[in-house]
């Protein structure tokens, strides 16, 4: 495992992330398990939410300050009404180059693809553990089947949202049986397959280092199949390194957190759906956004808020965890609450 302990001060904020609920019409036992997440679980109530209006606000703070990225998260973005009106607003503010959407595609009707085409989304990442349905619906543990997910993928295609990134979350012996039928699947389409090293990411999932498989291995068990080769990354900071078939059938792309960090780069700001803002996926704490946007304060006051917090900012979790092989000892939030 590489561990090079990187500058945390240089790392500049580029991209946002904003989950837009908290809730999941999934259960997937590494990030909402039934247990934890059964009719008894406390949501956030709908008024704790930031509104269409807070969000656009702090995203045209966030641009002064060097975001050009936004990207709509969850638990599952779709389940928010009208988020297309929230896009609209979003691709109308000042600085943004780029937005897209992190979902399960399951409510991803082709009307509303075209509604979210329309509005301004550049592109939506689909997570799909798995391409054989037995296995995916045990993982998703609603049984939903993977040709609705398809659909879904089908319909974004329609309607222009490209480049479609697919993420696949590796567990050992639980999907990795299904890492070349999924990677077999999507050869030959524009679509990006990217297989991610599973994370200790929030309390409830049981995370443990022997559940991880390598991408080494990812790389080694899809190239035993269709040569691949490394591509150049697109920008600084990207998480996947990137892989094309030899042959032209595509892209591929591996996730490493685990095995090999990228902090150093990391220029990732997290917003949860109650205005909280994280600088780590691994936080255990967030400074209050909602409380101050409430409370009147300036377009000024906010910027010289946020900048304080990024300034100071020495995240580097991942890299924490590589030289300990196993989760550091702290209370984190959960990724349904602040999504991927
Ligand atoms: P683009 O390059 O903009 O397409 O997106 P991305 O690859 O940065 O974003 P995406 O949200 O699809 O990230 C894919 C996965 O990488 C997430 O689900 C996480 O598992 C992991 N990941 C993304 N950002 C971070 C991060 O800041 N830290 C860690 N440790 N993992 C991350
Ligand atoms: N490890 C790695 N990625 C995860 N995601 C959720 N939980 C984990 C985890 N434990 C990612 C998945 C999903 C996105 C919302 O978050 O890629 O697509
Ligand atoms: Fe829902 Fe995604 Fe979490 Fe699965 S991983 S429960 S689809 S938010
Ligand atoms: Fe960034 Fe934290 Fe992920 Fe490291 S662990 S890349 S600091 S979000």
């Amino acid at each position: 495992m590489t561990g090079a302990v990187t500058d945390t001060m240089d790392r500049p904020l580029r991209d946002l992330r904003i989950s837009l609920t908290d809730r999941c019409n999934f259960r997937c036992a590494y990030c909402m398990p039934k247990a934890l997440f059964g009719a008894n679980h406390a949501f956030m109530p709908r008024s704790e939410l930031l509104t269409f209006e807070e969000i656009t606000r702090v995203a045209g703070v966030f641009t002064g300050l060097g975001v050009r990225k936004l990207r709509l998260t969850g638990g599952e973005p779709l389940i928010r009404r009208d988020i297309e009106d929230l896009v609209a607003m979003l691709a109308g503010v000042d600085g943004v180059e780029d937005i897209s959407l992190t979902t399960n595609a399951s409510l991803l009707t082709l009307d509303k693809a075209r509604a979210l085409k329309a509005a301004g989304l550049n592109r939506i990442t689909v997570s799909l553990d798995g391409i054989d349905d037995a296995t995916f619906q045990a993982m998703n543990d609603v049984g939903f089947p993977v040709a609705k997910v398809l659909e879904g993928i089908a319909n974004a295609e329609r309607a222009g949202l490209a480049p479609i990134k697919i993420n696949m979350v590796v567990q050992r012996g639980i999907n990795d049986h299904d890492i070349v039928p999924m990677a077999e699947h999507f050869r030959g389409t524009p679509h990006i397959v990217r297989f991610i090293e599973y994370m200790d990411v929030g309390n409830s999932n049981g995370w443990r280092l022997d559940q991880v498989l390598p991408s080494r291995e990812v790389v080694e068990r899809v190239g035993a199949h269709w040569p691949i080769e490394p591509v150049a990354r697109n920008y600084r900071g990207e998480v996947a390194e990137r892989y094309r078939y030899t042959d032209g059938a595509g892209e591929i792309g591996m996730i490493s957190s685990v095995t090999q960090p990228f902090c150093g780069d990391c220029s990732r700001a997290r917003l949860s759906a109650e205005g909280k803002l994280f600088t780590c996926l691994f936080a255990s704490a967030g400074h209050d956004i909602r409380d101050r946007l409430r409370a009147g304060a300036s377009d000024e006051s906010l910027t010289e808020y946020l900048q304080g917090i990024w300034s100071r900012r020495a995240d580097r979790y991942s890299e924490l965890r590589t030289h300990e092989t196993k989760p550091v000892d702290t209370r984190k939030i959960e990724m349904s609450y602040i999504g991927g």
